[in-house]
């Protein structure tokens, strides 16, 4: 049987399995369990923030710190070149996003587009950070929000653990998303977090989490005998326990599927710098990136379609991330957005390709992948 080579593989051992179990073993705390508080403080102490909230799903966390900090109209500056999520949130808490284009190292927001679009109805900028790399202009993004006050949010679903000048991304901005989706550098199947440094903020995601409900530290809703008071409308956005407690395990082993994220990425950068027709994206000594997504661009993107069918019939599984959001059909319908408005996003979307991606991969498996990229453009 052939080998799959699939876009990307979780990387787990028996600790998860132990820590999962547990909690069904307990028979109790399924929800709303100490493994939670566990977890945000050990990610807390990870990102070196003062306040994490977790949610079930990077999606509700971002959706979540929109209304906490009272975004429900005006307009929300983002990148085009994201996943939906991104943009869908904006409108989910009642702003409008406005699309800025992106800068082609990086691949983040391009700070002088996103000057462009700032005027009286604007009132936050989320950057994205692409693949485990560093949107490389997030300290400017900083300033220009400070100047304009307006707040900083990061779209960390794809880099937890990424840095930039020492510092980690997600605590750049006023507040800094996770994802901890599958695919993600640690997942926990479903699942997401806030960090910030405002307290308030903070107070108030854990209300919009959790029905408005408001719950004194040391009490728990489900061993309470007394009722609690609801102070206004709010979701249930709550991680379930078992998800924490694989939170928990999944960053134990953080250093090691850092290691070994970077040196996969670094073998196919090493690897494909040589290879006709293909770009790889720059290394920039400031920035340390954990390879969520091995993106590369492609020379003549014209035939991209056909590679990827050449590569699956070999079993190597490649996707587009991303195809831009403000070409999708909603968004234009919606906001009136055309071919043209972004003209970077919209090359490099047009030159991007994913690689699978696999902590187990052995250099002949990259080299078999890389090999039969060479192929296809030889015949
Ligand atoms: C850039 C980006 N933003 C937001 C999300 C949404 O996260 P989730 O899938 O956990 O809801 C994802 C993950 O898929 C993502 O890649």
């Amino acid at each position: 049987m052939k080998k799959t080579y699939s876009l990307f593989d979780i990387y787990w051992d028996e600790k998860d399995i132990e820590s999962v179990s547990n909690i069904i073993k307990r028979g109790s705390y399924w929800a709303t369990g100490p493994e939670i508080q566990e977890f945000e403080e050990k990610l807390g102490k990870y990102l070196d923030v003062d306040y994490v909230a977790t949610f079930n799903s990077g999606t509700s966390a971002l959706h979540s710190v929109l209304l906490a900090y009272g975004i429900s109209s005006g307009e929300v500056i983002i990148p085009s070149m994201s996943f939906i999520s991104t943009a869908n949130c904006v409108i989910l808490a009642g702003a409008k996003p406005v699309f800025a284009d992106i800068e082609n190292e990086t691949l983040g927001l391009d700070p002088e587009d996103v000057k462009k679009k700032i005027n009286k109805k604007t009132r936050a900028i989320i950057p994205m950070h692409y693949g485990g790399r560093v949107c490389k202009n997030i300290e400017i993004l900083r300033e220009i929000a400070d100047d304009n006050n307006l707040i900083l949010i990061e779209d960390n679903a794809e880099s937890f653990g990424a840095r930039i000048n020492g510092e980690y991304t997600g605590t750049i901005g006023h507040a800094g998303m996770l994802s901890f989706c599958q695919n993600k550098v640690i997942t926990t199947g479903e699942g997401g977090a806030i960090c910030t440094n405002d307290k308030n903020i903070y107070e108030k995601l854990l209300l919009i989490r959790s029905h408005g409900r408001v719950e004194q530290p040391g009490t728990n809703y489900f061993s309470n005998i007394n009722e609690m008071d609801y102070i206004q409308v709010g979701y249930n956005y709550r991680i379930p326990t078992m998800c924490a407690a694989l939170g928990l395990s999944q960053l134990g082993k953080i250093d090691k599927i850092i290691k070994l994220r970077r040196k996969i990425g670094k073998f196919y950068d090493k690897e494909l710098e040589k290879v006709a027709n293909v770009q790889i994206l720059p290394d920039i000594k400031t920035i340390c990136n954990v390879y969520q997504l091995y993106s590369m661009l492609l020379e003549n993107p014209e035939n991209r379609k056909e590679l990827q069918e050449y590569l699956l019939e070999r079993n190597i599984y490649t996707k587009v991330y991303f195809f831009p959001i403000h070409l999708k059909t909603f968004y234009q319908k919606k906001f009136g957005y055309r071919i043209g408005t972004l003209p970077v996003t919209e090359e490099i979307s047009k030159k991007v390709l994913t690689l699978p991606f696999s902590l187990r991969f052995t250099e002949r498996d990259q080299l078999f992948i890389i090999n039969s990229i060479k192929e296809f453009y030889s015949t």
